[in-house]
């Protein structure tokens, strides 16, 4: 069903993308109801919409309901980083991640995010009337941010991860719809088994060179406060419990690296989209900008007064969440609504089936209507806050949530301040998911700079 219905472009520019990004979800929730059994291969899955129970899952503090266990590529692509851990090494790399994505830490880094948007901009000059693609162009923006600001190093170096890290997600996105069998995989290696062995190796060994040449650079007196220096820092603990070894910091890397970029990218991408076809929502965007920020570069408190701005990001996260689906499975029988789930059952929840449900958004569910958070998220959702996820919920939500937010805002009100856009005719409308939910052929838009 995947194949067929992202197998090519939509007929129109509808943002109605459920059908076509989760097909069977949505014919499977229509024919059986908002929570149905599927067989995933030889494995139970339970595809959860309701969002009482969402909340349940993912609010569970008890252990419920861990993440699942990433095998084969997956696992070679986020090893056993923050985003896949469980139990005490989770509260340990949740506790150094919280500490450099928040607060005062976070702050810092919006120079290096600023001076990054401006690198991107000054290229954007030379397409002024012309046609220039953005999605790339929000790659290397949020690539180069991730290194400089979590690893002080510069886009090139991170260059090689990055690429490598693409083409495992290539990998990886290829053989997760595959059925799963037990006993017959792991026997023979095809040529995708290969290749994400070697990834894995190209990256690891980038990552050590890092981490090796900033062990030189610093002392233990003078090391740098940004995660990789916090990283180390943890490596060299003496008390065991909070100590964490160079594999743990190559995992942590490796899920920096890949989760700080992927996700912004897609973010941004599909809001240029949305502001180029909506172009009052472009013109309010920029009257805001221009009213906090003036022709200056944005500041932490510029940053918070975009208000118009928010309703439009989350606008734009509603219709197309990066992230479109989350998984976790059972770790003991337990009772869930009216079910009793068996153990090891996986379930499965989609942040993009519960925004596109019009029982919880209304008639106009699939229209681009920033206004429906101009009174915050918890009117937007009549108080059933687990209704927009777009990062997650519970403790497991997304740790650089803050952080892309910043980045994201930051970005689209020095292009807002820079430049007009519109569509380009040769853009083509074709969201598929590749890990994230993407536009498979780019983001076109015409430049008019002001
Ligand atoms: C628009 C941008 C982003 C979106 C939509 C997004 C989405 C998500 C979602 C849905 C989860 C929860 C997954 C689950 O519950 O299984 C998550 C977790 C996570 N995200 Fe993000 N993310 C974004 C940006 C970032 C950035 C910039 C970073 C790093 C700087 C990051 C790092 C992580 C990590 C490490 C986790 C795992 C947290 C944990 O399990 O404790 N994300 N993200």
């Amino acid at each position: 069903m995947r194949t067929r219905s992202m197998g090519r472009p939509m007929d129109h520019l509808s943002h109605e993308i459920l059908p076509r990004i989760l097909p069977h979800v949505h014919s499977w929730v229509n024919l059986y109801g908002r929570n149905f059994l599927n067989w995933y291969g030889a494995e139970a899955q339970l595809v959860v919409t309701d969002v009482e129970l969402i909340k349940e899952i993912l609010y569970n503090k008890d252990g419920a309901y861990p993440k699942i266990d990433l095998e084969g590529h997956a696992k070679k692509l986020l090893g056993d980083g923050l985003s896949s851990t469980k139990g005490h090494k989770w509260t340990k790399l949740r506790k150094l991640a919280n500490g450099v994505f928040h607060g005062e830490s976070l702050k810092s880094m919006i120079p290096a995010m600023i001076s990054s948007s401006e690198t991107m901009l000054k290229r954007w000059k030379a397409y002024d009337g012309k046609e220039i693609e953005v999605f790339q162009e929000f790659r290397v923006l949020t690539s180069e941010v991730i290194s400089k600001t979590a690893f002080g190093s510069s886009y090139l170096e991170g260059k090689k991860i990055f690429d490598m890290l693409m083409k495992l997600t290539l990998i990886v996105s290829r053989n997760a719809h595959k059925i799963r069998l037990p006993g017959i995989s792991g026997f023979f290696k095809n040529d995708d088994d290969i290749e994400s062995e070697k990834l894995e190796q190209g990256i690891k060994t980038c990552i050590v060179e890092i981490i090796q040449k900033r062990d030189q650079e610093t002392s233990n007196n003078d090391s740098r406060k940004d995660f990789l220096g916090e990283l180390l820092e943890a490596s060299r603990d003496n008390d065991e419990e909070k100590r964490i070894s160079l594999d743990d910091t190559v995992d942590e890397c490796k899920t920096f690296y890949f989760a700080g970029h992927e996700t912004t990218t897609s973010l941004l991408g599909w809001t240029v989209l949305l502001l180029a076809i909506h172009n009052d929502w472009q013109e309010k965007a920029r009257d805001e900008v221009f009213k906090f920020c003036g022709e200056t570069n944005p500041t932490p408190d510029s940053i918070t007064r975009l208000k118009t701005m928010d309703m439009i990001v989350e606008e734009s996260l509603r219709l197309y969440p990066p992230v479109p689906a989350i998984k976790r499975k059972v770790k003991r029988q337990v009772r869930l609504g009216e079910m009793t789930l068996p153990s090891n059952m996986e379930l499965y929840i989609s942040p993009l089936a519960v925004h596109h449900d019009p029982r919880i958004w209304g008639a106009d569910v699939h229209r681009f209507k920033p206004d429906r958070f101009e009174g915050g998220i918890a009117k937007a959702t009549n108080n059933t806050l687990a209704a927009f996820l777009p990062f997650g919920f519970g403790p497991r939500t997304c740790v650089g949530l803050n952080f892309a937010l910043i980045e994201a805002k930051i970005a689209l009100a020095m292009i807002l301040q820079r430049f007009k856009f519109k569509l380009s005719p040769n853009y083509v409308h074709s969201p598929v998911q590749l890990f994230m939910v993407r536009p498979q052929h780019g983001v076109q838009i015409v430049l008019d700079a002001l």
